[in-house]
């Protein structure tokens, strides 16, 4: 019978983290269960650093980023001594299930400390790159995006003004899930995403192009897994005569108060995390598709890449003009 729940927060803070454990800890409190919040990602199931979490513990954080558990990217868990002490934790606690919360790094060492332990563990996906496969969206992802918009809206009033071509880099690690969306929604008359690469000869057309019809500034929204930004620019510069400048939001994306979408994800995929743990379901991920919260084992999740809407590029393209 499920006692004890461990929670973990791990890898990359994402905004709204702080909402998903306090969804966990008050799903599981009335059920009866104990809730050990283990502290600095997995580093705190390696050295059983943990705070134990009741409702009122959880007070007050819905709205805040960041993650009051901490968080750090935990080098020894990838070693199996690592993996191992992890499990020893968990024995040691008599910890039942495990929540992680976090990404595609956090669900890696998951799946690998599951078969190193009969805790049952849930991944609940949180981050801002949104790359996690199973699942349209995680918990983050919306703040991200926002945050990135509101400072790309910026960036274009001074691109009008000056006239200038600006190439804006927004995170996402290897994938380009936060800038196809992010591009879409600024209207960029360029989004460039490491899935596809760019050819700089037809940016600098579109552009002449689009000079020729008297448009004089634009935003290229770059993923940071593209390489040769910095080229580019000079190859714009050249070819076209536009000033071009390069902004890097940078972490900026990652913090902040979540937004509401993010906080919704984040008690939907807490207390569905619970009840999977109670359903005696273990070694899943929480998902959310086409509105409708399902589950995903956590060996499927790492075994494949999520696929990028290269549509939405289309029809971005189609409506920058
Ligand atoms: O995974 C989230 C993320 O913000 C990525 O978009 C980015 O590449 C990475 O983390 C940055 O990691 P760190 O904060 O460890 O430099």
């Amino acid at each position: 019978m499920l006692k004890r729940i461990g929670v973990v927060t791990s890898g990359g803070d994402a905004p709204g983290m702080n909402a998903a454990i306090r969804a966990v800890v008050r799903t599981a409190y009335p059920k009866g269960l104990q809730v050990y919040g283990f502290l600095r990602g997995y580093e705190g199931l390696i050295n059983n650093s943990f705070m134990r979490l009741d409702p009122r513990a959880v007070g007050g954080i819905i709205h805040l980023g960041g993650t009051i558990l901490r968080t750090i990217r935990c080098p020894e868990f990838r070693t199996r001594k690592g993996i191992k002490k992890a499990a020893e934790t968990l024995e040691k606690n008599r910890i039942d299930g495990l929540v992680v919360i976090g990404g595609n790094g956090s669900f890696r060492g998951a799946y690998a400390l599951s078969k190193q332990t009969d805790t049952a563990i849930v991944g609940v996906p949180a981050t801002i790159d949104n790359d996690v496969y199973g699942t349209e969206e995680t918990i983050g992802f919306d703040t991200a995006v926002n945050t990135a918009v509101s400072e790309i809206d910026k960036i274009r009033d001074t691109a009008v003004s000056h006239e200038r071509v600006f190439i804006v880099e927004v995170m996402g690690r290897k994938r380009g899930f936060l800038a196809l969306t992010v591009g879409l929604t600024v209207g960029a008359e360029n989004i460039l995403v490491p899935e596809l690469g760019f050819n700089a000869d037809e940016i600098c057309n579109d552009i002449l192009e689009s000079i020729k019809k008297g448009k004089r500034s634009s935003i290229i929204v770059a993923a940071e897994g593209v390489k040769g930004t910095r080229k580019l620019a000079k190859q714009i510069h050249k070819r076209t005569g536009c000033e071009v400048r390069l902004t890097v939001l940078g972490h900026v994306q990652r913090g902040g108060h979540p937004t509401a979408r993010s906080r919704m994800l984040a008690c939907l995929f807490g207390e569905k995390a619970v009840e999977t743990l109670l359903n005696k379901e273990e070694d899943k991920i929480i998902c959310i598709n086409r509105n409708q919260l399902t589950t995903l084992s956590l060996k499927e999740t790492v075994k494949h890449e999520k696929p990028l809407n290269t549509e939405l590029l289309e029809l971005a393209k189609r409506l920058a003009v």
